[in-house]
């Protein structure tokens, strides 16, 4: 059996900062998929690059899709992914993706795959399983869940990007309801001393910080309050690039070189029960990756800006030592079969994944079907109470339900 190209299509929707996304849709074998593509706004330098119209608009990228990619796929099968995103990168061309952008190319390499299954009757879980065997890390994802929100996404807050709880329950519909409570008890505590506040982008809330420990303080605090001790541990994206320039780092308004900065990780691991810890440092800087982790062998070190979902940078990364843990994001790489490289590449090393949303996002669950398929260790999609990230969770609690 094979599921013939019929039709691609692309279309321009509005993702959650209310930029231009894209939308692609695939028919296949009597199949349909589709992909809303979201977009990152603390990119790493090695993430493919974003194909927009000098206005934001999606004008070329839609082009390319329709006029370049779909004329080349149609007649190949949907089914034989590696094949069909080999072409992909072929019509691209250059190592960023940035003739075609990655945004095109993963739009229609996950809409295919989506196609396939459909054609299929198969559930989307089975037919990424069968794309690759990725040994799981866990049974259901710790849900990595931003409650505070700073650097590039946020307003006159912390120089720190995400301020997480992360869930320990197995159950993910109960590991939400916790999450919930605790952001519940954030908003209450924080109209309670009278601390005003905004939204960042990823539907946490943003408010003015002294110091790097405010933020953590004022979280667990709010877990507390929530009686939550025992079914979270704090988690964080440092996004450490955001805030590195000439050999510096300046967080808070202080600045402090690479020992400085580890030192003050180290004192709030002290305080707080902080467990993983994101892209500590600047991007290029593995050693410092490397010795912060060997140093703190309790805490979870994860790649991001590091490693960019590369198969390569992984491998290297693990090997040094460097990270426990990667983040996953399908539209860094630009294809589903080098996101899937990435994933198998970090097993080998006994690095974890976690499958992450972006600071733009759409309404698409995928990567919540992407931590079921492969049992990945954490889901990070931001804050329930923001509407597209709630709706990745509510898949991932659907597809535990369902089993
Ligand atoms: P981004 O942020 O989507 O803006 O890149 C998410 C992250 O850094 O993890
Ligand atoms: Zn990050």
């Amino acid at each position: 059996m094979s599921a013939c190209i019929e039709n691609i299509e692309a279309f321009q929707i509005e993702d959650s900062r209310k930029r231009p996304a894209l939308r692609v849709v695939v028919h296949a074998g009597g199949g349909e998929g589709s992909f809303d593509v979201p977009s990152g706004a603390s990119t790493g330098s090695r993430e493919a690059r974003e194909l927009r119209d000098p206005d934001g608009g999606l004008t070329k990228a839609m082009r390319c899709i329709t006029e370049e990619i779909a004329p080349a796929l149609f007649g190949r099968d949907a089914e034989k992914q590696r094949l069909i995103d080999e072409t992909l990168l072929a019509l691209d061309g250059t190592p960023l993706k940035e003739r075609m952008g990655g945004n095109s190319l993963i739009g229609v390499s996950v809409a295919v795959a989506r196609a396939a299954a459909s054609a299929r009757g198969v559930p989307l879980s089975t037919h990424l399983r069968e794309l690759a065997d990725i040994p799981r890390s866990r049974h259901a994802p710790h849900l990595f869940v931003n409650l505070i929100n700073g650097g590039k996404h946020a307003e006159g807050g912390s120089s720190i990007q995400e301020h997480q709880i992360v869930t320990l329950d197995e159950d993910p519909r109960a590991a939400f309801v916790t999450a919930e409570k605790v952001e519940r008890a954030l908003h209450e505590l924080l109209a309670e001393e009278q601390r005003p506040f905004t939204m960042g982008d990823e539907g946490g809330v943003v408010f003015p910080v002294t110091d790097a420990s405010t933020a953590f303080e004022v979280l667990f605090r709010a877990v507390q309050k929530a009686g939550a001790e025992k079914e979270v541990v704090l988690g964080s994206d440092m996004a450490a690039s955001s805030f590195f320039g000439n050999g510096t780092y300046t967080l808070s308004g202080s600045s402090y070189d690479t020992a400085q900065l580890s030192e003050q990780y180290h004192q709030l691991i002290q305080r707080y029960p902080l467990t993983f810890i994101e892209d500590p440092f600047d991007e290029n800087d593995v050693p410092a990756f490397a010795a912060f982790q060997a140093a703190h062998p309790g805490v979870v070190v994860i790649g991001d800006d590091l490693t960019t979902t590369t198969a390569a940078a992984i491998t290297e990364a693990g090997t040094k030592g460097a990270i426990q843990a990667v983040i996953i994001k399908p539209n860094q790489i630009g294809t589903l079969s080098e996101t899937l490289a990435a994933m198998q590449a970090a097993r080998v090393e006994g690095v974890h994944c976690i499958m992450s949303h972006r600071s733009g996002e759409t309404m698409d669950a995928f990567i919540a079907d992407m931590a079921y398929a492969y049992g990945t260790l954490g889901l990070k999609a931001g804050a329930p109470s923001a509407r597209e990230r709630a709706v990745k969770y509510q898949r991932l609690i659907e597809l535990y339900g369902n089993h």
